[in-house]
């Protein structure tokens, strides 16, 4: 597919080439933060699976620059503009009144300048990737495979230069406020095979996110959904008081991809890091899922339903009916899908679409400017897997040996 053609059928990618992000993912972590506020009172983040760098140049265009983008820009422009009425009209006490999100996070008051507009002191930023990351300022990067065991000590020691590898320590003395992970492996479109690849992946990210997150920290990775995605929202659940999955606009609505979404960091009692065991519980795991569970709402006709940001319990009607709200919204009814085996374990993470209903849809094509002039990708792909076969294949003479005059 030609630049041009792109453009038009994937607005994200020509976006994210006008506005200098090196990939269209940028406009996900963004339209997540939108939703979660993920970058609140954040400022050590580490970004694993981070080349071409487009999510780590958020970081550092949100973080060390102290740029504003969508919701929060918008707040902050509405923000001076009611500072500046205010400084014609003198006070109005409805002027700084707080909005609450729909998570239950307070918006600062509007008429005051929130920490966020400003760039915040002692931003600490480390990329890892497989792949090499383009240098991007105020960011370390690592070059390394995060599910390799040797990836933590390096991480720990770019996060703390005192780290010292021989303690053996995997705990960091200076843990961060977010992880975040993009992490996807090369498709090969055997479904099945991709998501299990994915899946090693994302418990590689939990693994490293448990041995650097401070309590009260925020864990956010990409995710496929499959089949047994329900188990893994119940283990996220022993570690995060709240686990969303998150469906940014940006992310085609056609793919499986989602992102889930796990708010403040509760390591359980006694728990201690390890890649050595799984999830860093080892053996204790089966154990401590059981107890997990039976402290999780059981999706069931009857039994109890909990509203996820107050905690606050109702029950289950004993059929719900599907309602046509006044704003036109309905209540459908949940099927209960629950078998006998599986009813007492089943734990179904919160679904939340994020992103303004505005902005493009990333499925759809746009008709563009009969001037409209392509441009090149802000950061071409510095080692992709491909590079070999495509320099084997010109090698070769080309796909159709044309270069060579075979064939
Ligand atoms: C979708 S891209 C990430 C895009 C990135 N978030 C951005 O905004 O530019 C997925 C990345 O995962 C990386 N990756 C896959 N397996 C990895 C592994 N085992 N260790 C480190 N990185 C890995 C790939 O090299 C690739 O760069």
């Amino acid at each position: 597919m030609g630049k041009s053609s792109k453009d038009k059928r994937d607005a994200y990618y020509r976006l994210a080439k006008e506005q200098g992000w090196r990939a269209r993912s940028a406009f996900k972590l963004l339209q997540l933060d939108e939703e979660f506020n993920l970058f609140e009172n954040v400022t050590r983040v580490v970004d694993l699976c981070a080349a071409p760098g487009s999510w780590s140049q958020v970081l550092s265009r949100v973080l060390i620059k102290g740029e504003k983008f969508g919701k929060s820009a918008w707040q902050d422009k509405e923000a001076k503009l009611r500072q500046q009425m205010f400084n014609v009209f003198g006070s109005d006490p409805d002027l700084g009144s707080v909005q609450p999100t729909e998570h239950g996070q307070d918006v600062a008051p509007v008429r005051e300048e929130t920490n966020a507009s400003k760039p915040r002191g002692d931003v600490k930023i480390v990329s890892i990737d497989l792949q090499p990351i383009s240098p991007l300022p105020g960011i370390i990067t690592l070059r390394a495979d995060i599910t390799h065991p040797a990836t933590v000590p390096l991480l720990l020691k770019a996060l703390d230069p005192d780290y010292d590898s021989s303690t053996m320590n995997q705990q960091a003395s200076h843990p961060v406020d977010l992880v975040i992970s993009d992490g996807a492996p090369d498709v090969t479109g055997l479904h099945d095979l991709d998501i299990y690849v994915q899946s090693q992946l994302l418990f590689a990210a939990l693994n490293l996110a448990l041995c650097v997150l401070k309590p009260g920290g925020k864990f956010v990775a990409k995710i496929f959904r499959g089949r047994n995605v329900d188990l893994l929202y119940a283990q996220l659940k022993i570690f995060f008081e709240k686990v969303y999955v998150a469906k940014p606009r940006s992310s085609r609505a056609s793919s499986v991809e989602a992102f889930i979404v796990c708010i403040n960091f509760q390591p359980p009692a006694g728990f201690q890091a390890s890649l050595e065991e799984p999830l860093g519980v080892g053996s204790r795991l089966p154990e401590m899922l059981q107890a997990n569970q039976a402290s999780l709402p059981i999706m069931a006709p009857g039994g109890p339903m909990q509203n996820w940001d107050t905690g606050a319990w109702n029950s289950w009607p004993e059929k719900a009916p599907n309602v046509v709200a006044a704003d036109g919204i309905y209540d459908l009814e949940v099927q209960d899908l629950t078998t006998d085996d599986t009813k007492d374990i089943r734990w179904v993470a919160p679904f939340v679409a994020c992103g303004d209903l505005s902005a493009f849809d990333s499925d759809a094509s746009y008709k563009l400017p009969d001037d409209h002039v392509s441009l090149d990708p802000v950061q071409p792909p510095t080692a992709p897997p491909y590079k070999r076969a495509i320099e084997l294949r010109r090698a070769n003479g080309g796909a159709y040996k044309k270069t060579t005059g075979q064939g």
